[in-house]
Order: structure tokens, then sequence, then C-alpha cells
């Protein structure tokens, strides 16, 4: 096992060998691949992959690769695959501070927490991430200093505070009213959400997160009753787009979730007790649901003792089943599903486990690959750029030795990263 230093300085070692190696070739040329085509879901036998600079400029056979004083990487026969991506995340945020403690974590804190949080999501194979809620625009201060260079990350989409009614799921309700406690991103009535809206798309989120629903976190919250009205949730949506941004509705109960699919929002986090009714409408309207099925394995087996208050996991003992349950029915009616696991909750750097419970519950191993690759890049906007490994996108790509086609858990330990043609680790070869 190695240490978190021995990352940080393996990976800053690669980085330097890499910028290096980069100076006396003209780029990177992978031999010996197999590797997974997300946009045709099959498996293409030993390829060739030339890399110059960022992007990706060769994907073929090795005879017809183009010439050049490459920086040869023999992968072995190992699997490669894009970059993975996870749709819903809170870098920000440690899976030991929950319930009561996260009083306890200032915003620059937190902001420290991300830097160790973001390098270890990286090396577990994930090069892209939606960041759903931070305080302070951590989350934005965060992806700034990984887009300069000054830390090590993924790519990241980041929403900055989510915004929430009085009380609702995305307030802070834990202290009494002498406290006078308010959390940054509530505002109530039309115009108001409006304003955190562009607030903001202000200061730098490029995404809009807010509760459309109670939560299982939150203090004194119902899972089932809807937060915001059909008027609020409308003029979150229609500002949000009017300023180019997409929008993430929390939304675990069936009111809220009907409610946000009528105001047009671009995807469902949670989606916990969607109906059938609304699967459908999902459907036609190309909304995607993020359903985080495999949070539920760590709240109720960890939770206590990382400060999840008692009503949370009394929440979570009724709606992790039928999650899972909507999640399938979901697949079965062919619903766009993104990959997102709310890291955060749950421990950084494990986001892959979550491959194992959507293959349980319906998918194939592909179609889960496909929803973590290309799937959330199309719900990121970002599909011209990232999601398969094809030419002219950016060299985001991951490698692990065996197939994962057959054994989905193999994402679980991912061997080789490279983000933006920078390789940050490569195992295969120990
Ligand atoms: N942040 C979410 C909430 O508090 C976590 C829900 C986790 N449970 C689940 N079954 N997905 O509502």
């Amino acid at each position: 096992m190695k240490t978190i230093q021995s990352l940080f300085l393996s990976a800053s070692l690669l980085f330097c060998s890499q910028a290096a190696a980069e100076t006396s070739t003209d780029g990177i040329l992978i031999t010996n691949s197999n590797l997974v085509d997300v946009m045709d879901g099959k498996l293409l036998k030993d390829q060739t992959i030339v890399i110059q600079g960022n992007k990706i400029i060769y994907v073929g056979s090795k005879n017809n690769a183009p010439e050049g004083n490459w920086n040869n990487i023999d992968l072995k026969g190992a699997t490669l695959l894009p970059g993975l991506s996870d749709s819903h995340v809170h870098l920000t945020s440690n899976a030991n501070d929950h319930g009561y403690r996260r009083l306890a974590v200032s915003t620059p804190r937190s902001a420290i927490n991300g830097v160790k949080n973001a390098n270890k999501t990286l090396l577990a194979g994930f090069t892209s991430v939606r960041n759903l809620g931070a305080p302070g625009y951590a989350d934005i201060a965060l992806k700034e200093a990984i887009d300069d260079g000054t830390v090590i990350g993924p790519r990241i989409i980041a929403s900055g505070p989510s915004i929430g009614i009085t009380g609702g799921h995305c307030d802070s309700n834990l202290l009494p009213f002498e406290y006078k406690q308010k959390a940054e991103g509530v505002a109530d009535g039309p115009w108001a959400v409006r304003t955190k809206v562009r607030q903001n798309n202000k200061y730098g989120a490029e995404v809009i997160k807010f509760c459309g629903t109670g939560g299982v976190l939150s203090k004194g919250t119902k899972l089932g009753a809807q937060q915001f009205t059909q008027e609020e949730m409308s003029a979150i949506v229609d500002e949000a787009h009017l300023l180019g941004l997409k929008v993430a509705v929390h939304a675990h109960g069936s009111s809220g979730i009907a409610t946000a699919l009528n105001a047009g929002v671009d995807s469902i986090e949670h989606a916990s007790m969607i109906t059938d009714a609304a699967i459908e409408q999902a459907v036609e309207q190309g909304t995607y649901l993020s359903m985080d099925i495999y949070v539920s394995d760590f709240i109720l087996s960890e939770g206590e003792k990382a400060g999840i208050l008692e009503e949370s996991l009394a929440k979570e003992r009724k709606v992790g089943r039928i999650q899972r349950e909507r999640f399938q029915a979901a697949v079965k009616a062919g619903a766009n599903i993104a990959y997102g696991t709310d890291a955060g909750v749950y421990t950084h750097g494990l986001n892959g486990r979550q491959f194992k419970k959507m293959v349980k519950w319906g998918m194939s191993p592909m179609q889960a690959i496909q929803a973590s690759t290309i799937g959330n890049a199309t719900l990121f906007g970002t599909q011209d750029m990232t999601g398969s490994i094809e030419v002219g996108k950016y060299a985001d790509m991951i490698a692990v030795p065996l197939n994962p086609l057959n054994d989905v858990t193999e994402l679980e330990h991912v061997d080789f990263v490279m983000k933006d043609g920078v390789i940050y680790k490569n195992e295969l070869s120990e």
C-alpha cells in the first residue's frame, strides 16, 4: 500500500519525467492496448494511440501510426479506456465530517481538503468531475488551481454554493434559532433565486445546483417533501439557461422530481423515488438521471462512526433499496444515466465502486462504462473534447491490467492515469 505522500511524489516525478521527455520527443506513442471504444460499444484489440501535447492525434494499428520520435509506452495488453468521470462529487468535504462535526470545518479548511481529495480522485482514474455544492466558492478556487497547474486533480465543473429554500436540504439546520445560521445559497421567491443564479455565475460557477426536495443527511427535512414551488424552480432553470449554464437538481421525492422535470432541469441527482411517468418524461426530454446507488452501503455501515445523525440513518434505511429498484426501472426504460456517486459523503477515491452496483442493478459493464465516460461528457457539454479516445480530443485516459467488460470491479483499481496528455500514474509495469 502506497502512502499519500509517495503518491504525491510519484505523481510529481512522473510529471517531471514526462515534461523532460516531451522536450526531446514529438509526443507519446501507446502500443499494445486493448481499447474500449465507448462510441461503438466494442473492444478494439491491439491498438496504438499517439498523443501530441494534450491531444490525441492517432488511434489505429501500429503499422499506420505517424512517423516521429515518440516516447513509447508499451501497455502489454492492458485495457485502455477514456478517463472516467463522476457527475456528483463534493471534493471539499471529507467523509468523516458528518452531522455536527461539519460545523467545525471552516471554508479555508474545506479548500485544503479539496486539494487532497482532488489528487485522490484523479489517481483513482477520474479525470473529470462535477462538483455539486461547496461553501464560499472553494470549489471554483480548487478548479482554478488545478487548471493553472498549482495542484493536481481532475477537470472540474463546479457549482459554487447550492441554492435552496429556508430550512431545506441546502440550508444549514443544525443550530437553534438564536444562532441565526443560514447557508449561503438560501433564497425564497423567484427573483431571489434568480439573484443567486446570477451570483454563482458571477463568481465562476459552470453549473447550477439546487435542492428540490428534502435529503438524507440534512436535519429535519423529509425526502418526500418538495422544496421550491414550480414558479421558483422554473425561475432557476430559466435564469441558468439564459446564462448558458446547465442545472442539476437534488431530488429524492416524486413531486419534487416531477416539478423539476417540468422546469426543464438537465439532470436529476439521486432521483430515488422517480415514478414510471417521470422516467418516461426524462426519456422524452433527454434529462440525465444521476443516481448514486453505491453510497447507501457506506452510510449504513460507516455512517454512525462518521457523525451522521440517527434521523439520517433512519431515512437511508428506507430509501437505499427503493433508489436501486428505481435505477433498475430507469435503465430498462432507456433513460440517460449519468455516473454520479456523491463522493465526499463516502471516502474520495473509491468512486469506482459504483460500477459493480450499476451492473448488479441492470446495466451491462459497457453501459456502465459509457455512462461514466461519453454519457457524463454529454451531460457536461464537453463531449467534443472528452469522454472517448478519439482523434482531436484531450488525452484523458486510463488503463487496467484485465478486461473490465468481463469484470467491472477492475475499475476499482486503476493502474495508469493520463490527463491532458500528462501521465500521473503508471503502475502497469511494476
Ligand atoms: N446527499 C444526499 C442526501 O443527503 C445523500 C443521499 C445518499 N443516499 C442515497 N441512497 N443515495 O440526500
